[in-house]
């Protein structure tokens, strides 16, 4: 069973070790926690795969602790340069060129790598330490919820990975924005995250491609990505408020779990099967709380979950997107 560490300086040392010794170790991000093994091991990376379950052709990202690190493992062009230049290190992955020194289990040998910086303090010490870039994965059975604390990783993959090292709740909560930028002057968003569309076009005056233009041109540059599911075990709908009133009143038998986007203002004691993403509705609480309640009310006895929809703007349209992905069946 995995042995949940504290991020202190001896065990930083001990998560590199093991790294070092071609094992994997579950490791804190901004975003999500991930499933962390040597990216230029191939046995290693190998075992990515194996404990989540994850097919072959869904390739992985590799973390760098820094702009000139990823230089080496990628061909940087102008317009990425100076992304990273304004967003690194954070929630930005982007897919480069990739160089002959990343090897095609990584990237599920397509010519791209996926590339990113994380800013998560404790993830950093780990990368700064080591000789060689993180492939990393959400740490996740394939398919399920992507864990934001480190009890999450323990509960789904405890058995099958030695260390995970715990930096508290996930600061955002859901997996980073991914853009392909492989031609500089054609970037397109591949999956909507924390750093949206509209703040990147309003910072480079440019026209990012939307995901759903990409799936309309069938240019997909990564067949695992626009599949990949985040889903509850229990069948998952999104409805708006006004419905789920209505709904909420005739589910006498409690047979459904109701997730709002905050706490209702009116709230009879009896209604247990009512649970919110945030205080006040504000979108980075949402973002931060929602796999967790996620999760908990998928342990509980509800025969299904409805979420209320969120509001498409700004991280609420990823948010959006990992719902419609959980709600699909
Ligand atoms: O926030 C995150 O990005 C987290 C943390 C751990 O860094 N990682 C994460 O990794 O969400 P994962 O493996 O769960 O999702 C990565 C996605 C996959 O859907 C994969 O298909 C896509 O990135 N991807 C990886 N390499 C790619 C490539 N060369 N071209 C296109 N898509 C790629
Ligand atoms: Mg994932």
């Amino acid at each position: 069973m995995a042995t949940i560490i504290k991020p202190t300086v001896g065990n930083i040392q001990l998560a590199k070790e093991h790294l070092s010794n071609s094992n994997l170790v579950a490791v804190p991000t901004e975003t999500v926690y991930g499933l962390a093994a040597n990216a230029l091991d191939v046995e290693a990376v190998l075992q990515i795969f194996k404990i989540k379950g994850r097919p072959l052709i869904d390739p992985l990202i590799v973390h760098v602790s820094s702009l000139e690190q990823a230089k080496l493992y990628c061909h940087m062009n102008p317009q990425a340069i100076a992304l990273a230049q304004k967003y690194w290190p954070g929630p930005l992955t982007m897919v480069l060129p990739k160089k002959d020194n990343i090897p095609g289990v990584v990237t599920a040998n397509l010519d791209s790598v996926a590339i990113r910086c994380p800013s998560n303090r404790v993830f950093r010490n780990l990368l700064e330490s080591l000789p060689f870039p993180l492939a990393a994965p959400s740490a996740n059975p394939f398919g399920y919820i992507s864990p934001t604390k480190a009890i999450h990783v323990s509960e789904s993959l405890g058995d099958k990975i030695d260390l995970i090292l715990d930096d508290d709740d996930s600061e955002i909560g859901i997996e980073s924005t991914i853009i392909d930028l492989r031609n500089g002057h054609q970037p397109a968003i591949l999956r909507p995250g924390p750093l949206t569309q509209k703040a990147i076009e309003a910072e480079f005056n440019l026209k990012l491609t939307t995901p759903q233009q990409v799936v309309e041109s069938k240019s997909a540059p990564s067949p695992g990505l626009l599949k990949s599911h985040y889903s509850p075990s229990k069948p998952l709908d999104i409805v708006k408020l006004t419905e789920i009133e209505a709904m909420i009143t005739k589910d006498t038998l409690k047979e459904s779990a109701f997730i709002l986007n905050k706490r209702p203002v009116k709230l009879s004691q009896s209604v247990q099967n009512i649970f919110w993403l945030s205080e006040s509705g504000e979108m980075e609480e949402i973002a931060k709380n929602l796999y967790a309640l996620l999760r908990n009310v998928d342990k509980m006895d509800y025969q299904r979950i409805i979420v209320e929809t969120i509001k498409a703007e700004s991280v609420g349209i990823a948010l959006m997107d990992r719902l419609t992905r959980a709600s699909e069946r």
